[in-house]
């Protein structure tokens, strides 16, 4: 038995009421889901800057507000039986709530409080967005995706459905920090994403890091940045005292344990991701980068994407194969590698969505 979410629950015949609370809370309503057949409930999902959510499920039916503890689990009959075994109560005798994607019901605890158990069938309870560079990986994954709705906002093509039965967003955002932001922004305003994976390719920028190698972010920098002429550091966004925004632990993880399971033969490495308006291919560029912001890689959307991700309090990990060394050592490998990058980067999304 595996607990795979955690949040305060209200029911509540009210709802409007209780959102107004939590707004001049600081809170923001999110998502807005209403209820499936026979069940005429309105579920809101409202979060703060801080990452805090509550639930809260408009009721017709609910007589008075309820307040609980909602959990999703990974095995609901394992969890009803263990929660029994310790003297819960099921007032509804066995009655369970199911969707086509769920199975819910409510236990009292010993002592008196609501317990809501939710099995999601073949949801994960977060939603993912992918930000892929490459057309042949963001293709891969489309032609994997089920229940396919595609929509273009801002010349990108944004592809929801389920990728292995888990809720996911495709999108290609092109190239350059602008496109990166937007796309970020939009996952996350449009779309409802709660975690982004960035991948594609890079230039190494550490001898070390080799064409064919895997970059994990732990932070991200935008390295042509400045506003130095005025007393802010290099590279470091004014008013957020920051220049590097840190990647997200258990999306770092999942990286690496996807990156490890389907490229055994690429080395992975963790580091920083300089991403800046520029392809770098000299030695003078690649040192400017390297004496400024040290960092494993160099790309053109990882920064954006981790500034817009900090903007909207939502994780982010970025995944980057090697395709050049980022300097006119050699010819310039980026087009010859696409392809197989594409394909590692591809499976590496799709291993970290379902495991
Ligand atoms: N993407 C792949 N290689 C790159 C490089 N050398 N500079 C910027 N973006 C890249």
């Amino acid at each position: 038995m595996k607990i795979t979410g955690f949040r305060p629950l209200i029911i509540t015949n009210d709802a409007e009421a209780v959102i107004d609370m939590f707004e001049d809370l600081g809170f923001a309503l999110r998502h807005t889901k209403t209820g499936i057949g026979e069940n005429s409930d309105t579920n809101y999902v409202m979060k703060d800057s801080g990452g805090n959510r509550v639930y809260i499920t408009g009721s017709e039916s609910a007589r008075s507000d309820l307040t609980g503890i909602s959990i999703n689990v990974d095995d609901f009959q394992e969890t009803y039986d263990f929660l029994m075994a310790r003297g819960f109560r099921d007032p509804r005798g066995g009655q369970v709530t199911e969707t086509p994607s769920s199975r819910t019901t409510m236990l009292y605890s010993p002592s008196g409080f609501p317990l809501f158990i939710t099995e999601h069938i073949t949801d994960s309870p977060y939603k993912t967005g992918i930000i892929g560079a490459m057309k042949e990986e963001v293709d891969t994954l489309k032609a994997a995706l089920t229940k396919l709705k595609t929509s273009t906002i801002a010349g990108m093509e944004f592809n929801e459905g389920k990728l292995n039965g888990k809720s996911v967003v495709v999108v290609q955002c092109g190239m350059g920090k602008v496109n990166a932001g937007i796309c970020a922004n939009t996952l996350v305003h449009t779309f409802g994403v709660d975690r982004i994976i960035n991948t594609g390719v890079a230039g190494s920028l550490n001898a070390d890091i080799d064409i064919g190698d895997l970059v994990i972010s732990t932070d991200a920098v935008q390295h042509d940045f400045t506003v130095e002429a005025i007393g802010f550091k290099k590279g470091e966004i004014p008013y957020t005292g920051l220049y590097a925004f840190p990647a997200d632990d258990e999306l770092r993880a999942m990286a690496r344990r996807a990156a490890e399971a389907t490229a055994p033969d690429s080395k992975v490495f963790e580091g920083r991701v300089c991403s800046g308006d520029q392809f770098i291919a000299t030695r003078e560029q690649k040192e400017s980068i390297l004496e400024a912001f040290g960092g494993m890689c160099c790309e053109m959307e990882g920064g954006a994407i981790a500034h817009a991700c900090y903007l909207n309090h939502t994780p982010f990990v970025i995944i980057r194969a090697i395709s050049d060394k980022a300097d006119d050592s050699e010819e310039v490998s980026f087009e010859t590698f696409a392809e197989q990058a594409a394909k590692h980067c591809a499976a590496i999304v799709r291993y970290m969505i379902s495991h």
